[in-house]
């Protein structure tokens, strides 16, 4: 199946920071490092690295045309990303800790340009055996997926950052991925009741969302896969963190690459957690992004 990422292109500028700054406070930051970012970039490199066949649309400004540079170097086809000419790339400031803990702040820039011209020309090629991957840092999401589904595309959605539009999208998806603070919030907003526990807030998803398979991540716990009354369990993988930005990209595109690509999701699960232990290792959103044959090795596939 071929996979297109619809979705954000970003400069991060990474702060390394002794901790994240609070209201009213001056901090000095030890370090500043630029990566390329978004998490629809992250995704499109996973994907691609995870050995998928792979499109990333959007936009950027002149100011982001090393991103495309990044994506065509993971292998991914950037023919559907737009430069536009009086916009700044997005960005995101992105606060780590001696932890590797993260906050970012996000500034959308040339990714909230999206188009329904634009999602035409994009989907006018794709159909049944194409996959489209969407987060939510591009504008005219509902738009595009439903010129998806109405393509008889298969839908993959992160609603991340979460929000109160993304609800009539919902039904929309064949795949729903995401942590336990957007479960959390999706739940409320749907006016239900929020378990507290895994397990339980799990099969609530899959009560709330019964034609959708669910990927749950759960940051050092792991992650739980549901799809009606079936529930997996995979555990993280444990490594000593240097930066976990990306790590929920990575863990998204190497499960839809294996899940997409065939697999089943109990493998998908390993196959997932192996690359966002490796990719906590590693400084960087994008570049922190390891191959297929790094987690294969790891995995001894
Ligand atoms: O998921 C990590 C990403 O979130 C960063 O690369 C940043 O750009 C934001 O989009």
């Amino acid at each position: 199946m071929r996979a297109l990422c619809f979705g954000s292109l970003n400069i991060d500028y990474v702060y390394q920071v002794p901790h994240f700054v609070a209201g009213g406070e001056t901090l000095a930051a030890g370090s500043l490092s630029r990566f390329s970012g978004g998490k629809g970039l992250n995704q499109s490199v996973a994907l691609a690295r995870a050995g998928l066949e792979v499109r990333h649309a959007g936009a950027v400004g002149r100011d982001g045309l090393f991103l495309l540079e990044e994506l065509r170097a993971a292998g991914v086809d950037t023919g559907h990303v737009e430069v536009l000419e009086d916009v700044p790339t997005g960005h995101a400031v992105i606060q780590r800790t001696p932890s590797g803990e993260n906050c970012i702040l996000l500034y959308g820039g040339a990714n909230r340009r999206i188009t329904p011209a634009q999602i035409d020309r994009v989907l006018a090629d794709c159909g049944p055996g194409d996959a489209l991957i969407l987060q939510n840092e591009i504008s005219r999401l509902p738009y595009l997926a439903e010129r998806a589904r109405e393509r008889g595309m298969t839908v993959a959605l992160n609603p991340s950052p979460m929000e109160e539009g993304l609800l009539p999208l919902l039904p929309l998806a064949d795949y729903l991925l995401l942590n336990e603070v957007e479960a959390a919030q999706l739940l409320a907003g749907l006016g239900r009741p929020v378990p507290e526990a895994e397990e339980p807030l799990a099969a609530a998803l899959a009560e709330a969302l019964p034609s959708t398979a669910v990927l749950l991540t759960l940051g050092s716990r792991g992650s739980l896969f549901t799809q009606g009354a079936r529930l997996l369990r995979q555990a993280a993988v444990s490594v000593r963190a240097v930066d976990t930005t990306a790590a929920g990209d990575t863990y998204t595109g190497f499960f839809l690459a294996g899940v997409l690509g065939g697999r089943e999701a109990e493998w998908a699960m390993r196959y997932a957690a192996t690359a966002a232990a490796i990719a906590v290792t590693r400084p960087g959103a994008a570049p922190s992004i390891p191959s297929r044959q790094e987690v294969l090795a790891e995995m001894k596939d």
